[in-house]
Parts: C-alpha cells; structure tokens; sequence
C-alpha cells in the first residue's frame, strides 16, 4: 500500500478478534516503526508497554480496568505509549513540554505499521491514568499517555467523518 493508502485504511478498530493471537515479532516490528520516529531534539522521550497473553494476566487485567468498555477484551494486545517530561525537550522560550507531541507522533507510526500489518488499533487517552499507573507499576515520574490495543478486525472501517478541506487551510495568514 501507498502512504495515502494507508492512511486511508487506518481507522479507531472497536472489534477484535480475541482468538487470533498477535506474534510477538510483529508487536516488536510495530514498534520499530515508532522507534523511527521523529521527535523534538530526538530526545525519543518514550517507553512502550507491550502486552498479550504471554504476560502475567494481571496486566491485560489492568488495562481493561482503566478503560472499562465491552469492546476493549476483544483485544489481543496492547500497546501502552508512556512519556518521559523529564527527558522530553521543553522549548527554551516560554517553557513548553514536548512531550505529547513527540508521543504522539510515535503512536501515530504504530497505528500506520499496523494497518500495514492487515491489524486494527485505536487510540484510547480517555483511561484511568492513576489504575494502569499502579496497576503496571509505571514509576511516577513516567506519564501512560495512550493505551493502543492490536489484534485483527472484525468490524470493518466506517465511512471518514471530517471537515472539508476549506475549513482546514488557510494560505498565507490565519
Ligand atoms: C488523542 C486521541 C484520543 C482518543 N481517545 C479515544 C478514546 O479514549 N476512546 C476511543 O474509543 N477512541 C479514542 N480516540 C479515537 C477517535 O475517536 C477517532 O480517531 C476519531 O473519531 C476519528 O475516527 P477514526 O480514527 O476511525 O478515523 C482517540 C483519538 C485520538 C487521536
């Protein structure tokens, strides 16, 4: 597929197929997408917390806690992106943290390598950020910024919902 394909085929996957397990080697080759990614100062202020069945079960237990909607168990895997502030670069002028938008860009790379891959995911920010941070033992000075779950669909992509482009561009000033 072209980039715009891709781009294209990627959409929020709410239904999984819980059965059909996701190879490890295909998680880590994901994350090697995120790994290229670009970032602020190329502080690469992230850690990626994998897991699937082969972890304790505690840890699936814990993200589906901190997100408590029926369609999340239907995830194989998940992908919880988690950022650094203090490796994160803060712009010298007024102070602003990058660490959002470095993260960010990352998980956008991991939802773009696993349309590639023929999987699903979805970002999901709207999680108990105190649960999974106990619960997977995140130190505190490290934030879960998304967690993404992985597996292959079984819903299929609904029409894209977005502003036109005239709404979006401005050429020369704002
Ligand atoms: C930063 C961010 C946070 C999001 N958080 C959630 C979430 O907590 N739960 C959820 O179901 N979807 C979440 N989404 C998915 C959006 O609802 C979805 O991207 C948007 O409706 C566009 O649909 P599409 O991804 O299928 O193109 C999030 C997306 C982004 C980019």
């Amino acid at each position: 597929m072209s980039f715009v394909d891709i781009a294209n085929a990627r959409y929020s996957c709410r239904n999984y197929d819980r059965n059909r397990i996701v190879e490890r080697n295909i998680l880590t080759s994901i994350i090697q997408s995120a790994q290229i990614a670009p970032s602020a100062c190329n502080r690469q202020p992230w850690t990626f917390i994998l897991i699937d069945d082969l972890c304790d079960a505690s840890c699936r237990e814990a993200v589906i806690e901190s997100y408590n909607r029926p369609w999340v168990g239907s995830a194989p895997a998940f992908i919880v992106a988690c950022g650094d502030h203090n490796q994160a670069w803060h712009r010298p002028a007024d102070g602003k943290d990058h660490t959002d938008v470095d993260l960010s860009i990352a998980i956008e790379h991991i939802c773009l390598a696993a349309t590639d891959a023929g999987l699903g995911s979805c970002w999901i920010c709207n999680f108990d950020k105190e649960k999974i941070t106990k619960k997977l033992n995140i130190p505190s000075n490290i934030e879960p910024i998304a967690i993404i779950p992985i597996g292959y669909p079984i819903d299929n992509a609904p029409a894209k919902n977005r502003k036109e482009l005239e709404q979006i561009i401005k050429w020369g000033k704002f």
